[in-house]
């Protein structure tokens, strides 16, 4: 199959019920139509998630979320100017499309426009063929690593995939962590989940402060474990001959230890991140240490994502 006819394949699967993993700049996704009920449950299954845990729809432009959503507020719509299509996702009041299968019951519905060209060229063809949107999760089996490869996604789902469910190949995600989560539901935008597109991003583009708290945090990465390996995560401390070590480049590797990674940048550091973490996996480590980086807000997001790896 070549490389413009796997979208077109992959929505017509969609289409027909069945289950497609998607690469998006983010996170690989696992992705059904998101009006279908018995499809979306299948995500679950697969997944191993427990059932009230809501999903994101993604569609492949800020137009096609209208049918999803009761009202996009003015901020959320300067939001949507700067950010779409990227790493951001806008938690805003559901319409009658966005069933309980998806919102997890709740009367708000999260939607993202994915940058990625296949995650793209999935969506323009799904909705050419008169879907309206796709739900996806990340590729992971629940509380594990987020895949950030195809080969990431086979090793965690392959077991559990049926004959006509696809994985599309889409390189590396780019960005590597999960998209920012923001509730638009209120008088300001309020950060549910830690991403690439930053509070003050967020608030250069709305022009309002931020009600950010963390203890306000309440989605299902933000369970205190998830996104953990088996590899026992310790942050900042001096690792041990034989632990695997995970820092920035200018942190040097001490005797004995297994460097998994050695990012140059803060960016650099959130795109290897999850496959630092699956490497001590492969590598049979017991223990990772990671220093963590801390002079900019993508460090936020990345410190969250690594506390809670580390605990359990
Ligand atoms: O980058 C991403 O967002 C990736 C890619 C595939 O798009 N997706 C992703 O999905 O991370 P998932 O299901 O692993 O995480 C989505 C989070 C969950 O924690 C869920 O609780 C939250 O979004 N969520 C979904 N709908 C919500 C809603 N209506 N209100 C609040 N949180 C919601
Ligand atoms: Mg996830």
């Amino acid at each position: 199959m070549n490389e413009l006819d796997a979208p077109k394949e992959a929505a017509r699967a969609l289409l027909a019920g069945h289950l497609v993993a998607l690469p998006t700049e983010t996170v690989y996704g696992l992705a059904a139509n998101a009006t279908d009920e018995s499809a979306v449950a299948r995500i679950y299954s697969v997944k191993g998630r427990p059932s009230n845990h809501p999903l994101i729809v993604h569609v492949s432009s800020v137009d096609s979320v209208t049918p999803w959503i009761a009202e996009l507020p003015d901020y959320a719509q300067s939001l949507a100017r700067d950010f779409w299509p990227g790493p951001m996702t806008l938690v805003l009041k559901r319409s009658q499309l966005a069933k309980d299968f998806i919102t997890g019951g709740q009367s708000t519905v999260a939607i993202r426009v994915p940058a990625h060209p296949v995650a793209h060229a999935v969506l323009v063809e799904f909705e050419r063929l008169g879907g309206l949107g796709i739900a996806a999760p990340s590729a992971n089996r629940f509380g594990k690593v987020s895949p950030t490869t195809a080969d990431a996604v086979r090793a965690e789902l392959s077991a559990y995939l049926g004959e006509h469910d696809q994985i599309l190949e889409g390189g590396n995600s780019a960005v590597g962590i999960e998209s920012t989560i923001i509730d638009c539901t209120t008088s300001a935008p309020r950060i549910l989940r830690l991403g690439a597109i930053t509070a003050s991003m967020i608030s250069a583009s709305t022009g309002l402060e931020l009600s950010y708290q963390e203890s306000n945090i309440r989605v299902s990465g933000s369970l205190k474990s998830h996104y953990a390996p088996d590899a026992k995560v310790l942050l900042d401390v001096e690792p041990m001959p034989g632990d695997g070590f995970l820092a920035l480049e200018s942190h040097e590797t001490p005797d004995g230890v297994v460097r998994v990674a050695a990012p140059k940048t803060n960016e650099e550091y959130a795109s290897t991140l999850y496959q630092a973490l699956r490497r001590a996996d492969e590598l049979g480590l017991n223990r990772l240490v990671a220093i963590v980086p801390d002079d900019d807000e993508l460090a936020l997001a990345i410190r969250d994502r690594l506390q809670r790896a580390s605990h359990r």
